[in-house]
């Protein structure tokens, strides 16, 4: 194996390397340890808190990790460039090369792994759980619209037929109010299926989804809704990327009508340096994003979309209002 090659293989190691001589002088560092520590090569590794304490007979080493004896395992607090002193696990052996001793230290850090671990299994649950939940939307709309809306339609069809055979004036009236109640719940079965699930962002990409939609937004919110959306190729996003900025602007919209009762919003849409960039701006009566941000399902959920994606979202707005909400995924990345 090329060196490069092994030493990308140790850069890649969940634990820190750190390779030192008997005088504790770093000769390398791999990245995690590098990370860890911000220790350099060249300088000396720290006394860890157990040996700066630690009663040492004259003429013993003062550092328990240069020793004779290989380490199994041990844990001490050791200065980092934190400034703190961090908890590691450590772990020694030794070699020689050129008939020179070299010390291999074996850094791991507890809290970092159990935080990193702890956070990893999060994203990928509320990952899993979003995934679910829109294959779910997706076979509800379905089930709307071919199921229940064309059963509903072929009563409809049956009814007109029944029209034309009727004398009676008060029947006749009876049954056309029938028909536009169909006619109005097939609309709304409609619309939320679309809500539900916009088949448009299959067929047609994001940017003529959010056209239509925002077409349907205006209608049901009674708001206006003004646009600069560039018309992005449907290949341009990838298909994780235009549902999820989708739900992110559709959770806007919604917001700026129900909590900042804006009546102009704005959305924006665009392509800036190989990056999908969005904008949701709207003339409400704001609020304050601190207060919010730990304790909203809907702002929470938005910014994990965009950590799923690894995009970034920011909200801006104070009391008073206006609100604006930017965002930003790499297409690169997710493509
Ligand atoms: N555009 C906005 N204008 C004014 N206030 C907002 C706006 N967006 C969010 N907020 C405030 O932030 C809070 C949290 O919004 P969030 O979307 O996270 O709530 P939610 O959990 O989705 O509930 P809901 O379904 O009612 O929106 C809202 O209760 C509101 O006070
Ligand atoms: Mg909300």
């Amino acid at each position: 194996m090329q060196v490069e090659s092994f030493q990308e293989v140790v850069d890649h190691l969940s634990e820190g390397v750190v390779i030192m001589d008997e005088n504790r002088t770093i000769h390398y560092l791999n990245q995690l340890a590098d990370k860890m520590t911000r220790w350099q090569v060249g300088e000396k590794v720290p006394y860890c808190s157990y040996c700066q304490l630690r009663e040492v007979a004259p003429g013993e080493e003062r550092c328990l990790l240069v020793r004779e004896e290989t380490l199994p395992v041990f844990q001490a607090h050791m200065p980092t460039y934190k400034g703190l002193k961090e908890s590691f696990q450590m772990s020694t052996s030794s070699i020689v090369l050129d008939g020179h001793k070299y010390i291999i230290l074996i850094l791991r850090n507890p809290k970092w792994s159990y935080e990193e671990q702890d956070q990893k299994v999060r994203h990928l649950l509320i990952q899993e759980t979003m995934k679910a939940e829109e294959s779910e939307r997706k076979r509800i709309a379905m089930e709307l619209h071919d199921h229940i809306g064309q059963s509903i339609y072929s009563v409809f069809l049956g009814l007109q037929t029944f029209k034309h055979s009727l004398r009676d004036e008060k029947y006749k009236n009876h049954l056309v109010n029938m028909e536009n109640q169909i006619e109005q719940t097939l609309e709304d079965l409609k619309r939320l299926s679309k809500e539900l699930h916009p088949s448009t962002l299959d067929h047609l990409g994001l940017a003529r989804a959010i056209n239509n939609a925002v077409q349907e937004w205006e209608n049901m919110y009674q708001v206006t809704i003004e646009t600069d959306i560039l018309d992005i190729g449907k290949n341009l996003v990838p298909r994780e990327v235009a549902l999820h900025v989708y739900r992110v602007i559709q959770e806007s919209v919604r917001n700026a009508v129900h909590h900042g009762k804006a009546d102009i919003i704005r959305i924006v849409l665009d392509l800036k340096e190989n990056r999908l960039y969005f904008q949701v701006f709207d003339n409400g009566i704001g609020f304050d994003v601190e207060e919010k941000r730990n304790t909203s399902l809907g702002l929470y959920h938005m910014l994990e979309r965009m950590e799923i994606v690894g995009g970034e979202l920011r909200c801006f707005s104070k009391k008073g209002g206006p609100t604006r909400l930017e965002g930003y995924v790499p297409l690169e990345r997710s493509s």
